[in-house]
């Protein structure tokens, strides 16, 4: 079989499939839209044409994320997913260019890295708490990489990527850089004012997090002639008729998911105060999630056990003893919660 090497050697994209009463492993929204807004939308989805391709260019959704986004709607490109987005980024650029982004940091950009044969090189964060280490961010920035993943905020650690320390390189000619912003509902924190002066610099964007994970939408906001570029790689109809229908959605009921939004955070802010008062060593985050650590074995089987499913960041992420707990409602942190301390005093 003639499969590249680059390819045999991979480590799929492992996904937890477990079937469990609480899910709290993917940092998905805990919060499914209300019965009358599905039925609305079982009326829309009535009028698609089966037998027709979806808009290519995604016309009416466009015209909405522009406006939310002030920017012009030559600025976006939509991709399935943000999964997507980084796939086409790394076609656009040439086999074996250097591409850096955090480590940890969320393993699609080294997975797709390796399946485009690019160079990788990861710029480490700080062993001691994770924050962006300049030194090491400087050493690879000094090989002037083609493409930089800057999270904000990073999965699985939470932070958001110092703004000054990005500056100083925000112009760097051959670097286009690339703002994953998938948590950044839940920061209040973006860049995507500094597109207008910074021609290298992508804001990458995705409905994932915020409750629409189901039709898999995402967009990159860019310079009009970056944006042109990457177009070129994008298959033309890569958003179905059904998600482009759904995402509208979001925008109909911007109210309802922002509160949902803001209720995330809150239990966000409690769960880490709770953690932290127990002791337990715990990252401080701005995503939908909480990193923490727990040094006895056993924890992510005793939670499947007992029904609730987190992500045991050791696999993937090589961090042993630590784990990713999405927030979910009240009442599953409250039952994860009860579940950590229960093990926590049995010997
Ligand atoms: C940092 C980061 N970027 C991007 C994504 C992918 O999002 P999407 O669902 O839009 O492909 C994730 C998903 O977990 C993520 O953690």
């Amino acid at each position: 079989m003639r499969i590249k090497e680059e390819i045999k050697n991979i480590k799929p994209y492992f996904i937890d499939e477990k079937s469990v009463r609480f899910k709290l492993d993917a940092n998905e929204s805990p919060y499914d839209l209300p019965d009358d807004i599905k039925e609305e939308m079982l009326s829309v989805l009535k009028d698609i044409n089966i037998n027709r391709y979806p808009d290519p260019s995604c016309k009416s959704l466009r015209k909405l994320i522009s406006k939310m986004e002030e920017v012009e709607e030559n600025q976006i490109i939509f991709g399935n997913g943000s999964d997507e987005l980084i796939y086409l980024l790394l076609m656009c650029i040439r086999e074996g260019a250097l591409v850096t982004y955090p480590e940890p940091g969320f393993s699609m950009y080294s997975l797709s890295g390796k399946i485009f044969g690019k160079e990788l090189i990861p710029y480490k964060l700080s062993e001691i708490d994770f924050s962006v280490d300049a030194d090491s961010f400087d050493k690879v920035m000094n090989r002037e990489p083609y493409l930089c993943f800057i999270a904000n905020p990073n999965n699985p650690t939470g932070n958001c990527f110092p703004d000054d320390i990005l500056i100083k390189y925000l112009d760097n000619e051959n670097t286009i850089f690339v703002s994953d912003e998938a948590y950044s509902a839940f920061s209040g924190h973006s860049l995507v004012k500094m597109v207008k002066t910074h021609k290298n610099l992508l804001i990458m964007k995705t409905l994932s997090k915020i409750g629409f994970a189901s039709i898999r939408l995402g967009y990159l906001i860019g310079n009009r002639e970056l944006i042109k570029e990457i177009e070129k790689v994008r298959l033309p109809y890569n958003i179905n008729s059904f998600s482009q229908k759904i995402a509208e959605f979001y925008f109909k009921n911007i109210d309802l998911v922002n509160r949902y939004v803001s209720d995330i955070i809150k239990e966000r802010e409690r769960i880490y105060k709770e953690l932290k008062s127990r002791g337990v060593f715990t990252l401080p985050s701005l995503a939908n999630f909480i990193t923490f650590k727990v040094e006895k074995n056993g924890f992510y089987d005793y939670l499947v056990n007992n029904g609730v499913l987190i992500k045991d960041l050791f696999p993937s992420f090589g961090m042993k003893n630590y784990y990713r707990f999405t927030i979910g409602k009240k009442e599953e942190n409250d039952f994860f919660m009860k579940l950590l301390l229960k093990f926590m005093e049995e010997e």
